[in-house]
């Protein structure tokens, strides 16, 4: 397949709105209008369900993670590193919601864990350390997403460097909202409506 059939392929699965899609099945209400208005699991937890939150988490990661197996199995690593960043984008801008999507965090993950497994967990691993002790959602994601491009020099992972850059740089642009939050000391914890 062509370079540019796997950056098809990964933007397609990555613009599946799985928060979406679960808040709404589940009666949840629509997450737009919700919280942050965000479509991902930190908002579907502002809902109050933890499964459907633990679900969009998962299925969001997965979808990135899926691209870049698929790619790599049949198209070698750099098939696998566009098939990623290109899931990573259509989480950011879905063609099913006019481009506006959500801002990649689980998916950033789920794509670093697939491409990189050290790396990925690494990057979980800074989120979840920041996100027990602090509580904030954006300021554990925004963390993970600095991070990245200096751990994957440290792993030895070169090649991924500029992808992490660029999902690290569209992770910083997709928060700004949240940034004026923290900055005004109001962005609310985890599990909190704000
Ligand atoms: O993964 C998104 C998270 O970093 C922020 O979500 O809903 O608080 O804007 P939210």
């Amino acid at each position: 397949m062509m370079p540019l059939a796997w950056a098809l392929l990964g933007y397609l699965l990555g613009s599946i709105p799985f928060g979406l899609v679960i808040a709404r099945a589940l009666g949840l209400g629509d997450l737009r209008k919700i919280g942050s208005g965000n479509i991902g699991a930190t908002n579907v937890l502002r809902t109050g369900n933890r499964p459907a939150a633990l679900a969009t988490l998962l299925l969001d990661s997965g979808k990135g993670a899926i691209a870049v197996l698929l790619a790599r199995q049949f198209g070698g690593e750099t098939a696998a590193i566009l098939a990623g960043g290109a899931a990573f984008l259509g989480h950011c801008f879905p063609v099913w919601l006019g481009f506006r999507g959500g801002k990649g965090v689980a998916t950033f993950l789920g794509t670093l864990i697939a491409l990189h497994w050290p790396l990925g967990l690494a990057a979980c691993a800074t989120w979840a350390l920041m996100a027990a002790s602090l509580r904030i959602s954006s300021l554990s994601a925004l963390t993970a997403a600095a991070l990245a491009p200096i751990l994957a020099w440290t792993f030895g992972r070169s090649d991924l460097i500029l992808v992490c850059l660029s999902m690290a740089a569209l992770i910083f642009l997709r928060h700004r909202a949240n940034i004026a939050r923290l900055r005004a000391g109001t962005e609310p914890r985890i599990g909190r409506k704000g």
